[in-house]
């Protein structure tokens, strides 16, 4: 038996759940208030024989134990792993346990280093750091206490000293990336001297690096911990962990450039920003955003020169300097987009002040510019329309072509449509004109035929088809990864969408070893063309199995309200909800369930809907 399904077993999910949600008995299942969004009406229900759970409210998610522990903890899939594994008392496997460990003491390697540093800052030494920090930058006591702010001595040797004399060993501070080797032999010495810090911590708040700033204007402006096995630049959103509540309260997450303007909104009230440390945003960025909200608002300068293009090419690219850059900027945008399911815009701050600036001294033009974001393509096409409409037909057709490609880049043709109807309203030309011009490229359509294969369990035998056929992965990757019931399917998943391999996984990982028995599985041998049917048999499947899930535990919910408040009263209040009726107040609270099972039937049936026709 492999370790997750070990822990499921040791694991009760009705008492686990319970811990966090107050869960009432619905026939079999039971329900409650969804931890995942507010509401007054509980939607939320947890099916103990599927051994899953589901929202059916406005949020629409679920999963099974390990996606709940996930959601709640703001853990990956081995993180929620880890965490279930140690509250059953299961041993994973000697290489992870180990790898645990490691990484376990190089983060209280790092804890201890920032209570020093805070310390520092804070003692008789720290004033210089304390008046650029309070006086020069404005920032809060509370700001700086929360941020962990701090202050590395100038001095060679302080933090070695002080955390060889508590115990730690050179060889795991310079793991940490605190400690610098010292290339003529002598003894390492400390990374960071005489600059302000500013710990960075990961989406748990666990430290994984930190950032130094000098104050008189040194080279580089901020030193970072370097690239280790804790800390990845390209991997980690500076504030997540303090901004987590707040994005997942406003489902909006505003992705910024620099450590200050996390900071400064945060002191202004915006506490859902996050940012990426100077680098473009990358795949891991948005995959890990994706936990906690569809909605992405880049409040950066696009036309800022940029860190460095090694850094740039990880991610996205924001070069508007010409239309081929343009066009790959659209194309990344849309991927991520539509791959991590997000929704990507660009908020119009104005130009030359850091979001720092703009949060503090003018709240209202901050939310103002949250609120106006406009989705990066359309950002991208207002750009390159540039505010004029053209003045000659020759104009015209010079941006039709240059705006091309952007256009192209949208693989939604709804989104698309509305795009082409924006531009030739600028241009003030006809819808048409600009559709022709577009297909001047081509693309065809697809066919679709009822396919007619069949064999549970419908989860996994999507997933092989999909590890079995990689390149239905341009067609298939933005499917709903909650398609998925187990978060170890949904892992395998959100990889293979992605386009990450499985390879660089150790043999006994668990993940490993399902995509193994995955990839195992007997399938038909299929064109790629039946494979596409086949897929999307499977995805109709799953969704109505879904709708009939939801139809029962509703049903179930109902028989046990006919017992209680009798039939025909039922029958009656329904009736008058769904005319309009206000209902009387003792009333109230279970006409409003009434209500919103009624619209729930509905929403579900409008969500679903896409993945069935995928
Ligand atoms: P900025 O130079 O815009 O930083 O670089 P900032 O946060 O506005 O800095 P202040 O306001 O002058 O203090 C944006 C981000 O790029 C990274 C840092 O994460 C910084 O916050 N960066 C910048 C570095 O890592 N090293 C550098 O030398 C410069
Ligand atoms: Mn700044």
């Amino acid at each position: 038996m492999d370790a997750t399904e070990e822990i499921k077993q040791k694991v009760d999910l009705v008492e686990y759940v319970g811990r966090f949600v107050a869960l009432q008995k619905a026939g079999r299942n039971f329900r409650g208030l969804c931890p995942f969004h507010t509401e007054k009406t509980p939607s939320f229900y947890v099916f103990p024989d599927r051994g899953s759970w589901r929202c059916f409210g406005s949020c629409g998610e679920g999963g099974d134990l390990f996606s709940f522990v996930q959601k709640r903890e703001n853990l990956d899939f081995r993180g929620a792993l880890r965490e279930l594994a140690t509250e059953a008392g299961v041993q994973l496997s000697a290489e992870s346990s180990q790898r645990r460990s490691r990484l376990e003491k190089l983060s209280a390697v790092l804890s201890a280093a920032v209570d020093y540093y805070q310390r520092r800052f804070e003692g008789e030494e720290g004033r210089d750091a304390r008046a650029y920090i309070f006086e020069k930058r404005g920032i809060t006591l509370d700001a700086a206490a929360a941020f962990h702010i701090g202050w590395a001595p100038d001095d060679w040797r302080a933090l070695r000293n002080h955390l060889n004399a508590r115990g730690y060993d050179d060889a795991d501070i310079v793991a940490a990336g605190l400690l610098v080797e010292n290339e003529s032999g002598g003894q390492p010495y400390d990374r960071f001297r005489g600059r302000v810090i500013i710990p960075i911590a990961d989406e748990r708040g666990q430290f994984v690096g930190m950032g130094g700033r000098g104050l008189h204007g040194e080279e580089p402006k901020y030193l970072n911990s370097p690239q280790s096995e804790l800390f990845d630049k390209g991997r980690t959103l500076y504030g997540l962990h303090l901004a987590a509540a707040a994005i997942r309260e406003s489902g909006t997450v505003v992705v910024v450039e620099g450590y200050m303007d996390v900071i400064g909104p945060w002191q202004a009230g915006f506490k859902n920003v996050v940012a990426t440390m100077g680098t473009s945003l990358t795949e891991h960025h948005a995959a890990l955003l994706r936990r906690f909200a569809k909605r992405v608002v880049l409040a950066m300068d696009p036309d800022a020169a940029g860190m460095n293009a090694a850094e740039r090419a990880g991610g996205l690219f924001l070069g508007l300097d010409s239309p081929e850059h343009a066009a790959r900027s659209a194309r990344q945008a849309d991927d991520m987009a539509s791959t991590h399911q997000l929704e990507l815009r660009v908020a119009p701050l104005p130009p030359g002040r850091d979001p720092d600036e703009i949060a503090r001294d003018d709240p209202e033009g901050w939310a103002r510019a949250i609120d106006q974001a406009v989705p990066y393509a359309e950002f991208l096409l207002r750009r390159l329309m540039g505010p004029q409409p053209p003045d000659s037909p020759v104009e015209a057709r010079r941006i039709v072509d240059r705006i091309r490609p952007v256009l192209l880049a949208v693989q939604d043709p709804v989104e698309r449509a509305m795009y082409v109807q924006r531009v030739a309203r600028h241009l003030g030309i006809v819808e048409a004109a600009v559709f022709e011009r577009l297909r001047a490229g081509g693309g065809g359509r697809r066919a679709v035929r009822p396919p007619d294969q069949e064999a549970p369990p419908e989860e996994e035998y999507l997933l092989s088809f999909l590890l079995r056929y990689p390149e239905l992965r341009l067609q298939f990757k933005s499917i709903p990864e909650t398609l998925f019931t187990r978060a170890v399917d949904r892992e395998v998943f959100r990889r293979w969408a992605g386009g990450e391999g499985f390879e660089d996984l150790p043999t006994d990982d668990p993940l490993a070893r399902h995509v193994k028995a995955l990839g195992a599985r007997r399938l038909p041998p299929l064109t790629p063309a039946e494979a596409v049917l086949a897929v999307r048999e499977k995805i109709g499947r799953i969704t109505r199995d879904r709708l009939i899930q939801h139809q029962a535990a509703m049903s179930e919910h109902l028989a046990e309200a006919e017992k209680s408040v009798g039939a025909t009263r039922l029958a009656t209040l329904a009736a008058e909800a769904w005319r309009g009726v206000l209902p009387a107040p003792e009333d109230r609270p279970f006409a409003e369930t009434v209500i919103e099972d009624l619209e729930l039937g509905l929403s579900i049936h409008r969500r679903e809907e896409p993945g069935a026709t995928v």
